[in-house]
């Protein structure tokens, strides 16, 4: 192997390392994680008998499945979902309703969790 076929290889394989470094450091948000925000900053609107909108986001099923005018979550593209149009206030009014709009951390939190395709656990 010639030296500078060598320093590729080393190259891409020292980028592999730190990507494969990189996703063990920051694992896609669960549920639990994205559930909590939900049920600090959402569910008493969201949630209960008469959920505004008909958007319950106490369970992983009920948020999936939506509001009264369809999905607000499409796994796998956060840019696509109307949930993340809402709490980043590119659709008004921003939610949460009411109150300040979620930390950067926690709209990552969400928007990464939507683009891991929303894992369950
Ligand atoms: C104080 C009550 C309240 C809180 C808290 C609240 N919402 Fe809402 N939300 C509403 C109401 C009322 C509507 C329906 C009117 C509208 O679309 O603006 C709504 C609409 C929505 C919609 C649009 C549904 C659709 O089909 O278009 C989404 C998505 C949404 N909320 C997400 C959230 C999220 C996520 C949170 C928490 C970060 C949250 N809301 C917190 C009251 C609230």
């Amino acid at each position: 192997m010639s030296l500078s076929r060598w320093a590729v290889g080393a190259a891409l394989g020292g980028a592999a390392i730190v990507m494969s470094f990189a996703a063990f450091a920051q694992p896609a948000p669960s549920w639990a994680t994205v559930g909590g925000i939900f049920a600090q900053n959402c569910t008493r609107c969201h949630g209960g008998a008469l959920p505004r909108a008909g958007l319950d986001l106490t369970t992983y099923a009920s948020a999936i499945s939506g509001s009264s005018s369809g999905p607000v979550i499409v796994c796998g593209d956060a840019a696509a979902s109307k949930l993340v149009a809402r709490i980043t206030g590119q659709v008004a009014p921003q939610m949460p309703r009411g109150a300040p709009p979620l930390a950067p951390e926690q709209i990552a939190a969400i928007q990464g969790w939507i683009n891991a395709q929303c894992p369950g656990a």
